[in-house]
């Protein structure tokens, strides 16, 4: 049997829990002093202080964690991790007052980023996704989700996906992959968004779905891009065909994602800077999570989403990068517990529970890993400080030392 004992953190934050937590649940987070974590053959057999889990381990490898906070392996629950070429012009446009919306109507935005993508070879994408994951161990996150979404054609999407598969064997970072072929309406199809949709419903889909290369599908439902009424079509074709669903939801404008999110019994309701009242009842009475991605609205200089109301109205919150080469190039987790704590009015507590625990619900995968407790996977971060407060307040510095996936230290 293989073995790894942690000792001596001075925190061991667990994220206990087999589902989301929701509303005051989320400060829930259980902090053990001087604690430790043995692992058996890559999952977590025992958590307790370290008095107690010690003597049951026998001989075996150690890693003394004294004066170090360890927590759940973080989990970047919404990315666009794999496209070619960037954007920094746009940027640049938007610091001079553009809005991403306007960039994308006269043809930038994600449209820039589909040219690029469509061009580039696998070995590519993969060489570039691989470097990003890499980017994305060092901050501690041991389980990543990313979209298609950068080809807007059967070829380059079914690419996209067969990318992230081979890239979540043959690296750490578990890489669960989202069909996001509603992300935008390529120029070929301009002005045919229902002749796109049922595209992708008639032609696309049903390959994704043969080929097994995603769990989600996702629609980008944005007043001029994709309606309440095509989002429902596609994700409810996306459904019946076995898919789990996600949405982006209510970013720019209030159209009633998060309502329909909440319909289709969506895993996830994605960014929500505009989701009203209603929104927000419908969100916290359904099981979706409302996964919100602030570093989106920082880069975007768009009013962050009122997470506040939605834990207070009893909604399950995570928090995700968005990570993409358009309204948010950065994979930064200390710059999204930054903003939550100080912006978003959560607690160092909520913001743990947001990133560990909800991020996997908001994957589907909150019985297997999200948290430090027995029998789960053996995803761990171990951070160079001897408390979580001080994840919001080292600011912007990334503290992550060492990351264990599946019980092997891999960082
Ligand atoms: O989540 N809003 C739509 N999609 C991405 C942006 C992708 C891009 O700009 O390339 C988002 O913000
Ligand atoms: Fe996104």
């Amino acid at each position: 049997m293989e073995k790894l004992l942690l000792t001596h953190a001075s925190e061991l934050v667990t994220a206990s829990g087999r589902r989301a937590l929701r509303g005051r649940e989320m400060r829930e987070i259980g902090v053990i002093p001087d604690g430790a974590v043995l692992i058996e053959d890559g999952l977590i057999a025992a958590v307790g202080p370290t008095e107690r889990i010690a003597p049951l381990a026998g001989q075996c490898e150690t890693l003394d964690c004294s004066g170090r906070t360890v927590l759940p392996g973080f989990v970047d629950s919404h990315t666009h991790f794999i496209f070619a070429g960037h954007r920094a012009e746009e940027f640049s446009w938007r610091l001079q007052g553009e809005s991403y919306m306007s960039i994308m109507e006269r043809g930038g935005g994600i449209g820039a980023t589909v040219g690029p993508t469509r061009a580039a070879s696998e070995e590519e994408l993969e060489r570039e996704g691989a470097k990003r994951l890499a980017s994305m161990l060092r901050f501690g996150v041991t389980t990543a989700e990313g979209k298609s979404g950068y080809g807007l054609d059967l070829d380059t999407e079914l690419r996209q996906l067969a990318v992230m598969e081979r890239l979540s064997g043959s690296q750490p970072v578990e890489v669960v992959s989202t069909f996001l072929g509603a992300h935008a309406v390529p120029e070929e199809y301009k002005g045919r968004t229902d002749e796109y949709v049922e595209f992708m419903i008639r032609q696309v889909l049903p390959r994704v779905k043969e080929q097994g290369i995603a769990r989600f599908c996702d629609v980008f439902c944005e007043k001029s891009v994709f309606s309440v009424e095509q989002s429902r079509r596609l994700l409810t074709a996306a459904r019946e065909m076995g898919f789990a669903l996600k949405l982006h939801a209510d970013e720019m404008v209030t159209l009633g994602g998060a309502s329909l999110a909440a319909e289709l019994g969506a895993v996830s309701a994605d960014h929500l800077l505009h989701a009203d009242e209603r929104g927000i009842r419908d969100l916290a009475q359904s099981g979706t999570v409302a996964t919100l991605l602030p570093a989106t609205a920082f880069c975007l200089r768009e009013p962050y989403a009122d997470a506040r109301r939605m834990i207070d109205s009893g909604c399950a919150v995570a928090v995700a990068s968005d990570y993409n080469p358009g309204s948010c190039y950065t994979n930064s987790v200390p710059l999204l517990f930054a903003l939550c704590c100080l912006y978003m009015h959560m607690s160092v507590e909520e913001t743990i529970t947001a990133l560990t625990l909800n991020g996997a619900a908001a994957l589907g995968l909150a019985d297997r890993i999200g948290s430090i407790e027995p029998g789960k996977q053996a995803d761990i971060a171990v951070i160079d400080c001897p408390s979580r407060h001080y994840l919001p307040y080292h600011t912007g510095v990334n503290l992550v030392e060492r990351v264990i996936k599946k019980g092997k230290i891999v960082l």
